[in-house]
């Protein structure tokens, strides 16, 4: 009986091992509900390096990121920790752990190798994109930040966006300030890590809120803080 439960204890093994070590060839997997679990993230440079490095840039290339970069940037911007050696939970910090920010990718058509042009929700527990509608929305989110022309050049942006409502359940009137200052650590921490691949980006802050909801379909309580466009830098 033993010995039986101790074979097919070791068949299982083997398999999840198989499957382990066969989808770490796979670039990504589609789950049922359109997510797209993403692969382990891997920075290149040391800090000193990519603080030193690290520059607005309006000038991209019309070259499509690595899903694989993206990624690494995704995690860094507000990711679940990876063989955490701390307590703390998320690449970021967040007043009372309430973690409100939610990042969207918005990319264009070949904006990447891999994905489709859509506008995607990252999902850091889950360490995936969901898809949640198809097309190329360059135009119309460049539109919204009064026209700034390179996010409608940028292969794609990242979208920081914040919900102040669940943060004032505990901080009230504090609850913009934390996290409109929860949104400046995600925004830093991809400057440093698109810098770590060569990649570059700018911080947009001039846009019109009410259009960019639109542009994102946000939800009523979802207020856009930041877009990032993202892309290979001309010089
Ligand atoms: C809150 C904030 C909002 C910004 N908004 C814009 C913007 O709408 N458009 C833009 O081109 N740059 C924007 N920037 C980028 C700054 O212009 C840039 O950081 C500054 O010129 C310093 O250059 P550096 O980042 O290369 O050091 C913004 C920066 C911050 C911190």
């Amino acid at each position: 009986m033993r010995k039986n439960l101790i074979k097919k204890g070791s068949f299982w093994l083997a398999i999840t091992l198989i499957l382990l070590l066969s989808s770490g060839q796979q670039n990504f997997s589609f789950s049922q509900d359109m997510k797209i679990k993403l692969n382990a993230p891997d920075l290149k440079i040391s800090l000193k390096d990519a603080l030193n490095q690290r520059r607005s840039c309006r000038d991209f290339k019309e070259q499509a990121v690595e899903l694989n970069t993206l990624a690494s940037i995704l995690w860094a911007a507000n990711g679940e920790k990876f063989d955490s050696v701390t307590q703390a939970t998320r690449t970021v910090p967040s007043a009372g752990a309430i973690y409100p920010l939610r990042l969207y990718l918005l990319t264009g058509k070949g904006g990447t190798d891999q994905l489709k042009e859509g506008l995607y929700r990252y999902q850091p527990k889950e360490h995936s994109l969901e898809l949640i509608s198809e097309g190329d929305r360059r135009a119309e989110l460049s539109d919204a930040c009064l026209s700034q022309d390179f996010i409608r050049i940028a292969p794609l942006s990242i979208i920081i966006t914040g919900n102040i409502q669940l943060s004032s359940n505990r901080y009230r009137d504090r609850a913009r300030q934390y996290v409109y200052t929860e949104a400046g650590h995600a925004a830093q921490n991809i400057y440093l890590s698109v810098t770590s691949f060569g990649l570059a980006t700018v911080e947009v802050g001039a846009f019109i809120d009410d259009k960019v909801k639109t542009t994102l379909n946000l939800r009523r309580e979802e207020t856009p803080l930041l877009v990032m466009p993202i892309g290979y830098p001309t010089k």
